[in-house]
């Protein structure tokens, strides 16, 4: 009787585990036009679903998916015949916003955040082993606050480095021995930082090198794609907030938070990538010298009198009227009579966008040559497409939901969020080069997965399904 009960559930709760592990295991063929990089082989079997009934349009669906389930296993060989430089392939994801425990964390909350990094983490795999992004770029806010000490900075690193992408963490192991306090936690040397950049911006010109070239992984030994983090209001705070502490411990364990990488430079198909820390752009900061050192970035870049194709890479939007995105314009300042912290009287405290004059100064600063380009921000976690249409009398963007100025536009592109609440999003950037016009083609797409909560039934599924098969065993 026993053994009959456990086995009907047994077979139950397995089905349903296969069922839902072949579901997040296979999830982007679901959605393979927006799963894949433009013109890739799976987007040619394309037809318009509108022609077809109820029926027909599942039975499409349910086609389109097997096929795409096939070609991931079995990948044909049939490389395309293009020609001419191969595409860019930027996996882009929209702010992780990992959260972290406090002493009086309740224990659902801490296996909720644990879940949370393996969530995030399936979807970088699942990307990755579909995909083969040429460069990973993290769209700041990689952390919940600004408001943690150097440890749990430096656990969140561990975390965001080994449980969301897989990446070896001996390095960062490494730093801690080097720089700790008596309890051997993490303790960055802001002090050093600090002097080696007053240092260099005394030098003239300003000596932070900026500049790369051709840098196809930062480790080529074993790694053949680059990965990118952009820093976040979360990472290192607004311009009112951001400290010296802040902003060495994020250049310790992530890197710059400005710079770029030119590509191809002697050839037709020149482009680059440019990373800009869109939060110490604008004042009253608290540092004014980041503000001034970011802006000496941007003229340092702009000498450049680059010729090609931009990707710009950073986290805070551009402006645009309220209506267009979910976020209007906003600026927020602590009030002059702050007394939990007078510091910080009138400093900047919050944005949602850059203001409309930082804009037109930065557009026109890394979108002079007229060239096509790319724009890819965070901040506002719900995602948003905007057209940054030039005025070439007035030097002005307008930003507008369609195409004003066919000679002179870019497009804006606000990523969605990773997080389980907005389905767990990547994005895919590709470039093309088109030979006979000679020029980088950019587009964009969206892959969704689904809230946490179904990747959390599966696993516990799963469980459940082993605890029932061995129980039955036994009995
Ligand atoms: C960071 O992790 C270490 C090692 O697990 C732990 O001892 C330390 O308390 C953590 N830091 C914080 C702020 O929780
Ligand atoms: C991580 O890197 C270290 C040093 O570079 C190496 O010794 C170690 O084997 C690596 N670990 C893994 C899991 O690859
Ligand atoms: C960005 O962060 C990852 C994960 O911590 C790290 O492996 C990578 O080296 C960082 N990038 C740079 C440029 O430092």
């Amino acid at each position: 009787m026993m053994k009959a009960i456990v086995k009907k559930c047994a077979i139950f709760v397995t089905l349903v585990a296969i069922i839902s592990n072949i579901y997040i295991f296979t999830y982007p063929s679901l959605h393979p036009q927006s799963c894949s990089w433009n013109c890739a082989s799976s987007k040619r079997d394309y037809i318009p679903i509108d022609s077809l009934n109820g029926v027909e349009r599942w039975l499409y669906y349910a086609k389109r998916y097997i096929n795409d389930v096939k070609q991931q296993i079995l990948p044909s060989e049939t490389a395309e015949e293009k020609g001419g430089p191969s595409d860019i392939h930027l996996l882009a994801l929209g702010d992780p916003q990992i959260k972290g425990n406090w002493k009086h964390t309740p224990y659902i909350t801490r296996l909720d955040t644990f879940g949370n990094d393996y969530y995030l983490g399936h979807i970088y795999s699942m990307m990755k082993k579909r995909l083969h992004p040429t460069h990973v770029a993290v769209m700041g806010d990689l952390f919940s606050s600004q408001w943690i000490g150097d440890s749990e900075f430096f656990n969140r690193t561990v975390r965001y480095t080994h449980r969301l992408f897989k990446r070896n963490t001996t390095w960062l192991e490494a730093i801690r021995d080097e720089n700790h306090d008596e309890d051997n936690q993490y303790k960055v040397d802001w002090v050093n930082y600090a002097d080696d950049l007053q240092v260099r911006r005394a030098r003239v010109p300003m000596d932070f090198q900026f500049g790369y070239e051709d840098v196809y992984s930062w480790d080529p030994e074993n790694e053949d794609s680059l990965f990118i983090n952009i820093t976040g209001n979360h990472d290192i705070g607004y311009s009112g907030d951001a400290t010296f502490q802040h902003m060495a411990r994020f250049y310790e364990l992530f890197g710059k938070d400005n710079y770029w990488i030119e590509y191809d430079n002697d050839t037709d198909h020149p482009w680059r990538i440019v990373v800009l820390n869109s939060l110490l752009l604008e004042g009253p900061a608290l540092q004014p010298e980041f503000l001034n050192i970011t802006w000496e970035f941007l003229y340092q870049l702009f000498e450049r009198r680059f010729a090609g194709s931009t990707v710009l890479l950073t986290h805070v939007p551009f402006y645009k009227r309220a209506g267009l995105c979910a976020d209007g314009p906003e600026f927020r300042y602590y009030p002059a009579d702050f007394e939990r912290e007078p510091y910080k009287k009138n400093l900047l405290r919050s944005q949602n966008h850059l203001s409309e004059e930082t804009t037109k100064r930065v557009l026109n600063l890394i979108f002079d040559n007229g060239k096509p380009g790319i724009i890819l921000t965070g901040h506002d976690h719900v995602g948003c497409e905007t057209i940054y249409n030039k005025d070439n009398k007035s030097g002005q963007w307008k930003a507008s939901k369609v195409v004003e100025s066919p000679e002179h536009f870019i497009k804006e592109i606000t990523v969605k969020s990773m997080m389980g609440e907005f389905n767990g999003n990547a994005g895919l950037v590709t470039g093309r080069f088109d030979s006979k016009k000679l020029r980088w083609e950019w587009t964009f797409t969206l892959c969704p997965f689904s809230i946490q909560h179904v990747w959390w039934f599966t696993k516990v599924a799963t469980i459940i399904s082993g605890f029932l098969l061995s129980l039955l065993v036994l009995l």
